[in-house]
């Protein structure tokens, strides 16, 4: 992902399960606790009663299916860490009359190979299902229909282990269900991608795709080509400089950013997610996306180099693989030989997104090629490219998928379609006969916020809140039954630029994956934003028990408020995403607790305040608390005048918008911003009389990537005839200026009660871009909003 696409309105509407359902919720009995399973299973009828698990329950099994053992052991050692209980492993033969888990095949004409059937008695549970996949998903059930604290890997205090009886039969409506991990923009242990793939089997998620070449790395073992992990894996190390703005590596610069997977780790991964009925597919990118090999094998370029690998973003790929030359292929055979004879799984993904054709136009060689082929164009030159690439994976027994700019210039027939900028792409495929993945960025970005941006980490921009990822339908109304069946399913995508570690990278995977996993497996007529949102209250204490960094972003509080002069009062709404659960706030920027005052409403407010604000659910703080500096300008009627007129194109040249009430947002260009280029800024106030002042506060805007700083100083002086003027304070910026998150810096100038009619704010110029910047000689803007006078 290196850039933003316009977010496309999906219609809703697809395939049905053409198996019979019966309708959610299902009508629970007075005794019943509530049962609460992501993704919803097709149809769960309770019964009355409980089975408790204790000292004397077994896990039975018939002992001649030996692939069945890995279900029982997984379930067993889940089971053991958490209740303590012995939980012995026996055959079928010898099992007690009650009081065991029996892990069964039978024969059901109406599961498919990954469905099931769950029944809870008080006596026993069965665990029944016609293949492996299902047995292990009616073992995941079989947990979620346990206290939350089953999946804490420590044994819980006095929990009383109990199950409510019930009957489940579930199958997944899509047989794709998947997750990617971009492990190149910031490269990821081993260990946490076994605990990712962990979390991936409790949703009932059954493909891992590992992203492990790009620009700014390669990250997998080859052992034909060594220089792939001694120079292709490692980068110089700008991790402090925004991702978009770095420098690239110096001559004599040591790289020391990166890492790489051994082909042992590899298979040890690949075991874990069999284990887990997990498949992997590899991405192995490229004609695009490969600087990283190029920065060992300059040669496969078009234009011969020298190349490093990227230290950040670039924008476009120009330097990509060339396609006019045949020992690239002969290179990504081998590549690909050694890939394909790791990975069991039966796709391999090529990428093939965001090749720029720059460099192929210019190419001799590219050109001799489309000249001898007779292509009409550089686009059917990446389709040839493609095509012999699915030539080569089909000898190794392998299909090939790629993201859907491979569909430009042709579809090479047999590929599938990974369809990420809209649906379009792959409707598209699907008409002409070609399996499709979604995963659409309007959707499925999982790189995108999920929250008011100034509340949340740094991220690559977007908007993909967690009700707008559950509303994504995989297979659109407008395809035909037959059509619909190449829609293999569905897919959420991490992209790590601004992801450093692996707590942040769960953080914006989860909850939104528990949504992907629904869309997947649970049958459309099921889905229900409100059913879902009361799972999740479940759902994030099993996070929780797992010690899953799942954001709460669906609780933070939003405050919208705007500004009434006729009363000369602050109104001011809260709300959060999720609409559960109470907001409590304080007007004094306390942190608020189940005590402070309940919002029952918008209110007014007539002197600046810092607001804070959370949801409380069960008296307790269930997200983060939100804290915003509420003004309420003391003196009306200010007229304002600039030095220079703002040069920022929607500015109003009046300077009217800095003091209008309404502050500027951080995200996105904000047409609140008066911003100037390259010179100091002088801001000139009258306050119609003489006033006393407490303090003037004033917003300025920082975004290195778009070369927006914040002054270095702030002059304050005042004056009662508007002539002569006394410098009353100088605000020095706070923080050093590489801090790469855009945030807004408000500069707090306290004049101590001065009494004065004139108010003169002097920004000064932050000059050239500084040194560590990518464009270290530009200019840089000042932008500002808004002024206060208290
Ligand atoms: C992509 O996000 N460039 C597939
Ligand atoms: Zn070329």
């Amino acid at each position: 992902m290196a850039r933003i696409v316009t977010l496309l309105i999906v219609c809703c509407g697809g395939i049905m399960s053409a198996l019979s359902t019966s309708p959610i919720p299902t009508p629970v009995p007075a005794d019943s606790p509530a049962i609460h399973i992501v993704p919803q299973p097709l149809s769960v009828t309770p019964g009355s009663g409980s089975f408790a698990l204790g000292r004397g329950t077994v896990i039975a099994y018939h002992t001649s299916n030996a692939e069945v053992r890995k279900s029982v052991v997984y379930l067993a050692d889940l089971l053991r860490q958490s209740t303590g209980l012995p939980l012995p492993i026996v055959d079928a033969a010898t099992m007690p009359k009650r009081d065991y888990i029996f892990f069964n095949y039978i024969r059901d004409e109406s599961l498919n190979r990954e469905g099931y059937r769950l029944e809870a008695t008080k006596d026993a549970v069965f665990l029944e299902a016609n293949n492996d996949p299902g047995l292990f998903y009616a073992a995941q059930t079989l947990l979620q229909l346990l206290p939350p604290e089953v999946f804490a890997d420590t044994k819980q205090p006095a929990t009383a282990w109990s199950l409510p009886c019930v009957t489940i039969v579930d199958t997944p409506r899509f047989a794709w269900r998947g997750a990617m991990l971009d492990v190149v923009r910031h490269f990821f242990p081993k260990e946490f991608v076994k605990r990712f793939i962990d979390h991936l089997a409790i949703h009932k998620l059954n493909t891992f795709h590992w992203h492990l070449t790009d620009d700014q790395g390669w990250r997998i073992e080859i052992k034909k080509y060594p220089q792939l992990t001694q120079t292709s894996a490692w980068r110089a190390d700008r991790e402090d400089v925004h991702w978009n703005v770095r420098t690239p590596q110096a001559p004599g610069e040591l790289a020391t950013y990166g890492g790489f997977y051994t082909q042992d780790d590899i298979r040890e991964v690949i075991r874990y997610a069999a284990d887990r009925y997990i498949t992997i597919v590899p991405e192995i990118e490229m004609p695009s996306h490969a600087t990283a090999i190029l920065a060992a094998f300059p040669e496969f370029s078009c234009t011969g180099g020298p190349f490093t690998v990227a230290t950040g973003g670039i924008w476009p790929i120009k330097d990509i693989l060339c396609g006019g030359n045949d020992s690239v292929f002969v290179f990504l055979e081998n590549v690909l030989r050694e890939v394909a004879d790791l990975f069991p799984g039966p796709f391999l993904h090529i990428g093939g997104d965001e090749a720029d054709k720059t460099e192929w136009k210019r190419c001799p060689k590219c050109q001799a090629r489309i000249r001898e082929e007779g292509l009409a164009n550089e686009m059917e030159l990446q389709s040839l490219f493609t095509r012999r690439i699915e030539g080569m994976l089909s000898g190794f027994g392998k299909r090939l998928i790629g993201w859907d700019e491979i569909m430009e210039g042709g579809l090479p027939a047999r590929t599938a379609v990974m369809s990420w900028r809209g649906v379009a792409g792959g409707q598209e495929a699907a008409r002409s006969g070609h399996d499709v993945v979604m995963a659409p960025t309007s959707h499925c970005y999982f790189d995108y916020y999920q929250g008011d941006p100034a509340l949340e980490p740094i991220s690559i921009g977007g908007f993909v809140p967690l009700e707008k990822a559950y509303a994504f339908e995989p297979a659109p109304d407008s395809l035909t039954m037959d059509e619909a069946k190449h829609i293999l399913g569905v897919q959420a995508n991490l992209w790590t630029e601004y992801v450093h570690q692996p707590a942040h990278a769960e953080y914006m995977h989860f909850p939104r994956l528990s949504a992907t996993a629904e869309i997947g497996w649970s049958a459309k007529q099921h889905r229900s934003w409100p059913s879902f949102l009361d799972r999740l209250e479940t759902q994030f204490k099993r996070y929780d028990a797992r010690g899953i960094n799942a954001a709460r972003s669906i609780m933070a509080v939003a405050v919208s408020d705007s500004f009434d002069t006729s009363a000369w009062k602050r109104i001011v709404a809260l709300s959060s995403q999720s609409g559960r659960g109470e907001i409590r706030y304080t007007l004094d920027g306390s942190t608020p607790s189940a005590g402070s005052p309940l919002y029952r409403g918008p209110f007014a407010i007539s002197k600046s305040c810092v607001l804070a604000a959370a949801t409380f659910m069960d008296g307790k703080a269930a997200g983060p608390t939100t804290t915003r500096r509420l003004s309420v300008t003391a003196v009306q009627n200010v007229k304002i005048s600039l030095s220079s007129p703002p040069e920022n194109t929607k500015a109003d040249s009046s300077g009217r918008r800095l003091i209008d009430h309404r502050r500027a947002a951080v995200a996105g260009v904000d047409t609140q911003w008066t911003g100037w280029k390259n010179s100091d800024v002088m801001m000139l106030l009258d306050l119609g009389r003489t006033t006393p002042v407490q303090r003037v506060i004033v917003g300025f805007y920082q975004s290195p990537a778009g070369l927006v700083f914040s002054p270095p100083s702030l002059e304050v002086s005042t004056s009662d005839d508007g002539t002569t003027f006394t410098q009353v304070t100088r605000v020095q910026e706070a923080s050093p200026v590489k801090d790469p998150r855009p945030t807004v810096r408000d500069y707090v100038a306290e004049l101590n009660g001065v009494s004065a009619r004139f108010i003169r704010l002097v920004a000064t110029s932050p000059g050239a871009a500084p040194a560590w910047h990518r464009s270290p000689s530009d200019p840089t803007w000042i932008y500002a909003d808004e002024i206060i006078v208290e």
